[in-house]
């Protein structure tokens, strides 16, 4: 440890875990489910956007709404190496999570070249037309929307589930399964083995980026707290700004019931909210409100006692437990277990309804 370090930083009082300490867990917590992702990516979900779909098979007669959305949902993904490369210099000093954003970046990848085939084999654009579209797209970057990674994490995770959202109910016209009036007699099987591929893609990448910040709300409930409350507040899609049409894209998308702000708010984030033991947005809100910030030790921990009350820590902790086992068995599975095992460590902050601290 350098000399200043001991110096200028009191020591993380006992019992206690320092920042450092979370960090490495969190770290290895990500590291060994990146290894557990990759593994069951290649085994389940390893499809190929030219040849896993009958693409001639495509309906011809789309009604133009459904050809409106499809574009959007191209514009989306073709930002892929932006995304990626932005997310990946964000997290680079992680090897799990910069390795993980390297092979999400390579399926968002086959997502942009799936929708794109999509809009080709509609046959209601050229290659002239798609290839101009493309080209105003590319003329502008996307940029990260937070500046920092915990905010960039917790983004992720609306994003995804929104994404996922979004495809299961284009699935669900291309089945002739809507209720719009619109769409009575819409059928295309091709569409649909598309949008249901890319949905368990999105909902793989859900659950990742969820449990990386189940993570983090168990060992930085705090900070991880508010960066959920600033992400909500102004949540997105991503590249709304970037694509030319995305008002037109947007009604669409609404009026076709695929989405809008009534399924943001019910399947987007009470769902996210129930997966990391928040109950709503108003206990969130009144649960950081009423937390009194002491500051405490080893720059930026802080100790409060509300934070607790904000969310259901038990759930919490129970979901990073099991993630830890579901590590653990894939390691046993490989061998890694006989070297450097990934184990899981209790965070003491944590108020053990049970147990009355000696020492408070
Ligand atoms: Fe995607
Ligand atoms: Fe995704």
């Amino acid at each position: 440890m350098p000399p200043d370090t001991l110096i200028d930083r009191p020591p993380t009082p006992a019992g206690l875990l320092s920042n450092r300490e979370k960090d490495r867990l969190i770290e290895r917590g990500f590291l060994g489910l990146y290894r557990w992702y990759t593994a069951r990516s290649q085994e389940t979900r390893n499809w190929n956007p030219d040849k896993s779909f009958d693409w001639r098979a495509m309906n011809k007669a789309l009604p133009p709404e459904i050809i409106t959305v499809i574009q959007g949902f191209f514009a989306v993904e073709q930002y892929a190496p932006d995304f990626t490369s932005n997310l990946i210099h964000l997290v680079r000093r992680s090897h799990g999570r910069s390795h993980f954003q390297m092979r999400w970046g390579s399926e968002e990848e086959k997502h942009a070249d799936a929708w794109e085939n999509a809009v080709l084999f509609s046959g209601q654009r050229s290659p002239q037309w798609i290839a101009d579209y493309k080209d105003r797209l590319k003329s502008q970057t996307w940029e990260l929307p937070f500046p920092d990674a915990i905010h960039n994490l917790v983004y992720t995770v609306f994003q995804e589930r929104a994404t996922q959202l979004n495809y299961l109910n284009m699935m669900k016209i291309a089945q002739g399964r809507s209720d719009k009036p619109q769409f009575q007699g819409v059928q295309d099987a091709v569409l649909a083995k598309v949008a249901q591929t890319i949905a368990v893609d999105e909902a793989a990448h859900y659950n990742f980026f969820l449990e990386g910040v189940r993570m983090y709300l168990y060992y930085y409930p705090e900070q991880t707290l508010k960066a959920i409350q600033n992400v909500i507040g102004q949540f997105s899609m991503p590249a709304a700004t970037l694509i030319p049409d995305w008002q037109q894209f947007q009604e669409t998308v609404y009026r076709a019931g695929i989405y809008g702000p009534r399924d943001f708010q019910r399947d987007v984030m009470q769902v996210a909210f129930r997966n990391m033991g928040i109950e709503s947005r108003k206990a969130l809100e009144h649960g950081i409100r009423k937390t009194r910030e002491v500051p405490d030790f080893d720059g930026g921990n802080f100790k409060t006692t509300a934070i607790w009350d904000t969310f259901d820590y038990g759930q919490v902790e129970g979901d990073v437990k099991r993630l830890h086992v579901k590590i653990q068995d894939y390691e046993k599975d490989i061998g890694f277990d006989l070297y450097d095992p990934t184990g899981f460590v209790e965070n003491p902050e944590m108020p053990r309804p049970q147990v009355q601290a000696a020492d408070d």
